[in-house]
């Protein structure tokens, strides 16, 4: 009966066994989705692009056009990051296989979580601050005119929501965030950054 079987048969049911225990012994890495990995580092550069054109707006003379510029990039691109945001989370990509557990697992989904909330409310607080201030909201050209008109009250609550310490809170999470990841790659050398890339 071998006999008779095709000289090459053995020889490729060896290879398949050799590549099968290859394939469990060294498993590839897992890692987020190309679209959870695409929302990730696009949403991670606008949010850079926020801190820059505030700073820049601020930094521009009072009323100037390079100040009236800026705060129109700054509110167009918060509100892409609010619709990109909103879109990844209906997208409920679920991540790979989790590296870390206990405590580890728990405090970086925890400051995940707190992330993607930032990413929503942000956006949502500045939108609010300028419509309560009685201000147009611009979106890439397009203006959207206030509904509320000025109502200085609810006004100083948004100034203090999207003003006030947020910037420091917001910049200790990321950094935070950023740490942790590049604390698993050079320190734990686990590939928790590598399932992001
Ligand atoms: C993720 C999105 C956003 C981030 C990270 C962000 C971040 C910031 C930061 C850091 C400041 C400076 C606060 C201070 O110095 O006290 C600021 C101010 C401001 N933001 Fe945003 N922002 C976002 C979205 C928006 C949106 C969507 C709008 C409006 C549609 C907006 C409107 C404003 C306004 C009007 C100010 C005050 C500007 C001034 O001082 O003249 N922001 N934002
Ligand atoms: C250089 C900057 C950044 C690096 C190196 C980085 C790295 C990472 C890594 C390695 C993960 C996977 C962690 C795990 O599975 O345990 C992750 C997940 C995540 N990161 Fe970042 N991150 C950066 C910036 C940001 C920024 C600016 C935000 C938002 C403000 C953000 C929000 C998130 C969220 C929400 C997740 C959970 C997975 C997802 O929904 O995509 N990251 N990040």
């Amino acid at each position: 009966m071998l006999a008779a079987a095709p000289a090459g048969r053995p020889r490729s049911i060896l290879r398949s066994i050799i590549s099968v225990s290859i394939a469990v012994s060294v498993p590839a890495p897992a890692r987020y989705t190309l679209l959870a990995r695409t929302f990730h580092w696009t949403i991670a550069v606008l949010m850079a692009g926020m801190f820059i054109t505030m700073f820049l707006h601020q930094g521009a003379a009072e009323n100037s056009p390079a100040a009236l510029y800026w705060i129109k990039a700054h509110m167009s691109l918060g509100l892409l990051v609010f619709g990109l945001s909103l879109l990844r989370l209906l997208a409920r990509q679920t991540p790979p296989e989790p590296l870390s557990r206990g405590i580890a697992r728990l405090a970086a989904v925890g400051m995940q979580k707190l992330l993607l909330l930032v990413t929503l409310l942000l956006p949502v607080t500045g939108f609010l601050r300028v419509m309560t201030h009685g201000y147009a909201v611009s979106f890439f050209g397009y203006t959207i005119p206030s509904v509320t008109g000025n109502m200085p009250g609810v006004n100083a609550i948004f100034k203090v929501l999207h003003g006030g310490a947020m910037p420091l809170i917001v910049l200790t999470l990321i950094g935070l965030h950023i740490a942790a990841a590049l604390f698993h790659h050079f320190v734990l050398k686990d590939a928790t950054l590598k399932q992001m890339v």
